[in-house]
């Protein structure tokens, strides 16, 4: 045993030697970012030819139906196979249940159904979660103390998804973090005969302020004003909670799981993916964008570079796939090799 073992002293190995030339770095290469990983998020609202900009997240905007159909064709050009959908909500729709979200008429199962007639190739992903419709900004249905109730909003979240699933959309993600949503999704879906929807589960997600940035782009940030989500969304701080967070939603009938936020929980993900080896993606969430952005706008750091460079972390970590608002800028360098 020992001696097939090569010697790891100095000089018989010389790690350098392999790091020599290009194509030897190639030859060793463990890992290799792809456009097959990536998932483009957008932002949409109602309207006609907008491309309003995010001010917190410099180079992302958000879209109007029909610009988002030019999205779509874009994205669909490079390779990205799965797009996934953020909803801007007018204000005036905003209730306390949220109840929006179940409308079947509402902007994105109409938005699902223009773009899976549009392309219906491109993968289409929708969140499954009421914070982009209550008049709170929370996940869910609040009782008198501002604690969302488990049971009631998972009855929503059931209609959510399955207007979703109605429109045709191919995955959804529900990123609420209630208890038994997953269980209570595929259920509902099997019992509708969507038997071909897959259920992306943000199942690792935890309360970060890196979301700051989103909450601005979909406008629930004034709604929750100083109210947090650590009732629901997992503490920073926990690890083996996430496992079994993971275990519970494969159990319930999840096909792909999900570690929320990306970087600062690089070594969830590794656990996630070693613990299951599911289909396992990773959130590079708004505030890891915002802040590549700010300081390569500040010349402080190299920005495709960094963006690859984190983007090929993930992969290293365990991820199969990367929703990451870079998407569209990483498949074109993808593709200008
Ligand atoms: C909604 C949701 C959030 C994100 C994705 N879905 C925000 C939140 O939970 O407050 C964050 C994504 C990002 O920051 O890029 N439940």
């Amino acid at each position: 045993m020992t001696a097939l073992i090569p010697s790891t002293s100095f000089p018989g190995t010389r790690l350098r030697r392999n790091r020599r030339d290009e194509f030897s770095r190639r030859l060793v290469r463990e890992n290799v970012l792809t456009t097959n990983d990536l998932i483009y998020p957008v932002f949409v609202m109602e309207g006609r030819g907008v491309r309003e900009p995010v001010p917190s997240m410099p180079g992302v905007v958000r879209y109007s139906p029909d610009t988002l159909l030019e999205a779509a064709a874009q994205c669909l050009a490079l390779g990205i196979p799965v797009l996934s959908l953020f909803p801007v909500i007018d204000p005036a729709l905003k209730t306390p249940d949220g109840i929006e979200a179940a409308n079947p008429d509402g902007l994105v199962p109409r938005v699902v159904a223009s773009l899976k007639q549009q392309f219906p190739e491109l993968g289409i992903l929708t969140d499954v979660a009421l914070d982009p419709y209550t008049s709170h900004g929370q996940d869910g249905v609040i009782d008198d103390n501002g604690y969302v109730q488990n049971e009631p909003t998972v009855q929503i979240l059931v209609r959510q998804a399955m207007v979703q699933a109605d429109a045709g959309v191919d995955i959804v993600a529900p990123s609420d973090m209630m208890d038994g949503r997953i269980g209570a999704v595929r259920q509902a879906l099997e019992d509708r005969s969507h038997i071909h929807t897959r259920i992306m589960a943000y199942s690792a997600k935890y309360a970060s302020a890196f979301y700051g940035p989103f909450r601005d782009a979909v406008g629930s940030a004034n709604n929750l004003g100083k109210s947090d989500k650590f009732t629901y969304q997992m503490d920073p701080a926990n690890r083996l909670e996430a496992l079994r967070e993971v275990e519970a939603d494969i159990r319930e009938g999840a096909d792909m799981v999900m570690v929320k936020p990306g970087l600062p929980y690089l070594d969830v993900l590794r656990e996630v993916k070693n613990a299951f080896g599911m289909p396992t993606y990773a959130y590079q969430v708004s505030g890891e964008y915002a802040m590549i952005q700010a300081a390569s706008a500040n010349g402080w750091l190299d920005h495709d570079k960094v963006m690859m460079e984190s983007l090929l972390a993930f992969k290293r970590a365990g991820a199969d796939g990367i929703l990451t608002y870079f998407a569209v800028e990483a498949a074109k360098l993808l593709r200008a090799g």
